[in-house]
């Protein structure tokens, strides 16, 4: 067995080992596609267990090289694991620098379909359009001041989807995605919105392709039509929309306001599965869907059911590689990192470690149902620090208020049920093959 070697920098681990992190832990979420995913390839990785295992990868990388971190050399490029949770605090508290949120993996994906995001910007662009996403998005404030509109928009959506399920007797993935979507729309570009296809349609192509990053040519009539769509969204302003708060909001010089939604429709896509998963957690839990229907009158910040789609993302994170590279060099317990590493955060192995985190595999809905701070172990399904999801609450609220309004009158069971109170959860869940039967409540 080969050495580590250290030279002053942090270790990297031996060849074979690195080609276990390459296999088990990057390749399984490129191939399910980083920005689009490709449902075939979800499911084939929850029959083979690919987290869990990758989860087990990570775990003895860090029993092999000590606390970390620790460098991976894949070809043309060297990934640094973080495997301590202060490492992780450290990483997303100095963002963008000495970390940059802007890597150059996320730069060839997103760059497909948004160049101007915040995301991908560099920091004196960051210092204008990340205030502007927060303003607009109002991501500290758990409902945004659009929130009863939003809210009409997510019961709607829900009661059409509701009308059509107790029609055919089943919820299916295709009919919950139609109706999320319909409702995104009118929650980020106005009711006017709500059949407007087209829109997720050329998204979608472009995320397909962001899938190859560098790999594939950018479409720019595409993303040119996508923006010009959205800037006309915005022109029209319609009251209670997102497009209104871009069209009302400050916007420094280079700030590029339209070019920062496709972030929000594309980021919506993950609502979608952290929704359906937490029906299924709810599904699966006996005296969940009672506990969720007991705090609709009385708590219209839905608490316990914020708690559990926030527990669908620990236990099922929807980035499960949060990326930063390093703009200068950086000193660490095991040596220093150059300029231009790649540091990764594989949420999973924070979320599911059961040798740290005793709820690893239960649902726990307690864990969020407090004030969160960085003297707690990590769980960032939302990142953190100052490049953190701008638009959590937004999806928390849209979240919750769907599940809140699909519980309300229905119990939902599980078909095939891939998860059970009485068993761990899996490390994988495809919310692509969920199926649910809904039984109307007497
Ligand atoms: C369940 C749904 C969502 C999850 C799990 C999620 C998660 C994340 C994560 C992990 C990041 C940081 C990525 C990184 O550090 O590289 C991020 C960034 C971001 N998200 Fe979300 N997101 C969700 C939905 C949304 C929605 C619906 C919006 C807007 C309406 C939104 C807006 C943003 C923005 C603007 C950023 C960039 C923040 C920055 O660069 O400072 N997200 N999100």
């Amino acid at each position: 067995m080969s050495t580590p070697s250290t030279e002053g920098q942090v270790p990297t681990t031996s060849a074979a080992d690195g080609a276990r992190a390459l296999a088990g832990v990057v390749l399984p979420v490129l191939a399910r596609g980083a920005i689009a995913r490709r449902p075939r390839a979800v499911l084939g990785a929850q029959a083979a267990e690919l987290d869990a295992r990758a989860v087990r990868t990570m775990r003895h990388l860090r029993e092999r090289y000590g606390p970390g971190p620790v460098q991976v050399r894949i070809p043309r490029r060297r990934f640094t694991f973080l495997l301590e949770p202060d490492q992780v605090h450290r990483v997303l508290n100095a963002s963008p620098e000495p970390f940059a949120a802007a890597t150059r993996e996320k730069r060839g994906a997103l760059g497909h379909f948004q160049p101007e995001g915040v995301l991908v910007s560099s920091p004196e662009e960051r210092a204008v359009r990340k205030p502007f996403n927060d303003d607009v998005l109002e991501a500290g404030s758990p409902v945004h001041q659009h929130g009863q509109k939003m809210a009409d928009a997510v019961q709607e959506e829900m009661d059409a989807l509701l009308g059509h399920v107790e029609f055919t007797g089943t919820l299916v993935w295709d009919d919950f995605v139609r109706a999320w979507m319909r409702m995104v729309r009118r929650i980020v570009l106005g009711d006017s919105a709500r059949d407007d296809e087209a829109v997720t349609d050329d998204l979608v192509r472009l995320r397909k392709d962001a899938n190859w990053s560098f790999v594939k040519p950018t479409r720019r009539g595409h993303r040119d039509r996508l923006l010009r769509r959205l800037a006309d969204y915005v022109d029209r302003a319609e009251p209670g929309s997102l497009a209104q708060m871009v069209a009302s909001v400050p916007a420094p010089p280079g700030t590029e306001p339209h070019q920062q939604i496709p972030q929000w429709l594309f980021a919506f896509d993950a609502g979608t599965w952290a929704t359906v998963r937490a029906l299924a957690l709810v599904a699966a839990h006996p005296g969940a869907a009672q506990r969720a229907r007991d705090e609709l009158p009385q708590s219209p910040d839905l608490p316990f059911l914020r708690a559990t789609v926030l527990e669908s993302l620990r236990l099922w994170p929807t980035t499960p590689a949060i990326l930063r590279d390093t703009t200068e060099e950086t000193a660490w317990a095991g040596g220093s990192l150059p300029a231009g590493a790649s540091v990764m955060i594989f949420a999973p192995f924070f979320h599911r470690d059961d040798t740290r985190v005793p709820e690893a595999h239960r649902f726990a809905p307690e864990l969020w149902m407090r004030e969160r701070t960085d003297a707690d172990w990590p769980f960032v399904p939302f990142s953190g620090g100052p490049a953190m999801c701008s638009g959590r609450n937004v999806v928390l609220l849209a979240a919750s208020t769907a599940l809140g309004r699909l519980l309300e009158r229905h119990d939902f069971t599980l078909e095939d049920p891939p998860l059970s109170a009485d068993r761990p959860l899996p490390g994988t869940l495809s919310p692509f093959h969920l199926r649910f039967t809904p039984h109307p409540l007497q």
